[in-house]
């Protein structure tokens, strides 16, 4: 064995390559598991005991040395092709990572959204997140104790309890857009108003402090309950697929008569589709209804002349829908995992 060790010794130091695959047959013989070097560690099971130590000392002597030739072997090579142009890239390296970002669910469903109410004849409009207590309440047909105007609910920029001078809020939906069209422009007026909205509450996995509506407003003559039903069923139809349910189920609203609430249907499989639709496997996406006579005159426009229909939907419900995602905190956490999986959407 010793001689073995020796004669290897010898090979090692004397060898040299002239390309990569040379490298890779020195690789093979002296460095990779089965190497050489390697079957002789093999063969310390049949050196006996006292030698052991010693032979021990002069196997990995030799396994050293094999890998310092192989460095300086890989060390030669890059010296020879440095003789070649630096320009040339090295097309055996693996690609760089693919850093692209995603656009945002919430926005990629914006998108998509207002997309589908174009096609409609809709036009879009905003307005400002910090509202009066008109624009936000008053107009809208809300009573002046209504419990949404209370802390619970509503962010107050500025608390004012004298006539001549209102609250200062957080637009608490985007129905408050809806005001600021009619009093701006004369029907027909056929809108959409995305936009961000707050409300003091708790964050859990169905509610958020800060989230996103769309709402809608028509306003024309001869406006019915009918032609809502079918814009809020086309709209889902595009959007969900051609097959999809929805539910308009009886509701209060104080800018709206009749009012309903929108759902969609989504499923009672899974216990998560359980606790999300709270056993019913409906799912509500926001309210509508026909604009209250109250509203319009308010707004400036002839509630004898013209109707209207309007409605105010959640983005997070939607998205949520859309993409199968059970928790809509995962929406403002800004975690990559979440964010990078919407590369392949809009
Ligand atoms: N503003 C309501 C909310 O935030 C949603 C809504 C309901 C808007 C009915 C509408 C409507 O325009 O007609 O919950």
């Amino acid at each position: 064995m010793n001689e073995k060790i020796e004669a290897l010794k010898q090979e090692i130091s004397q060898y040299t390559v002239a390309d990569q695959d040379e490298l890779e047959v020195y690789r093979l013989r002296f460095i990779s598991r089965k190497s050489v070097i390697g079957d002789l560690f093999g063969e310390m099971k049949t050196v006996a005991p006292e030698e052991r130590k010693a032979m021990g000392v002069r196997l990995n002597d030799l396994k050293n040395a094999a890998q310092n030739k192989f460095k300086e072997l890989i060390a030669s090579l890059e010296e020879q092709q440095n003789g070649q142009p630096d320009d040339v890239p090295d097309l055996t390296l693996p690609p760089v990572p693919d850093s692209l970002g995603a656009i945002h669910p919430l926005t990629q469903t914006q998108n998509r959204v207002v997309e589908i109410f174009e096609r409609m004849g809709f036009n879009v409009a905003d307005g400002p997140e910090i509202e009066d207590d008109f624009h936000n309440f008053t107009a809208l047909n809300f009573p002046p104790n209504h419990p949404a105007r209370e802390m619970q609910d509503t962010f107050f920029i500025e608390k004012n309890s004298g006539e001549d001078k209102q609250d200062i809020v957080l637009r608490t939906h985007t129905s408050s857009v809806q005001v600021r069209l009619m009093e701006s422009q004369k029907p027909p007026i056929r809108a959409i108003m995305p936009g961000r909205v707050y409300r003091n509450e708790a964050i859990s996995a169905r509610a958020h402090c800060v989230f996103h509506q769309v709402e809608g407003l028509y306003v024309d003559r001869n406006v019915s309950f009918a032609d809502l039903k079918q814009t809020l069923l086309h709209f889902a139809r595009e959007l969900f697929g051609s097959e999809t349910k929805i539910r308009l189920r009886p509701s209060y609203f104080p800018f709206t008569e009749p009012s309903a609430e929108l759902d969609i249907w989504w499923g009672t499989e899974t216990e998560a589709d359980r606790r999300v639709t709270k056993g019913t496997g409906w799912l509500e996406i926001g309210g509508c209804g026909m604009v209250d006579p109250n509203v319009l005159e308010s707004c400036g426009i002839d509630s004898e002349e013209f109707t209207g229909f309007a409605f105010g939907m959640g983005f997070e419900r939607i998205a949520m829908i859309k993409y199968q995602i059970k928790d809509l905190r995962l929406f403002t956490e800004n975690d990559v995992r979440f964010l990078k999986q919407f590369r392949a959407f809009g």
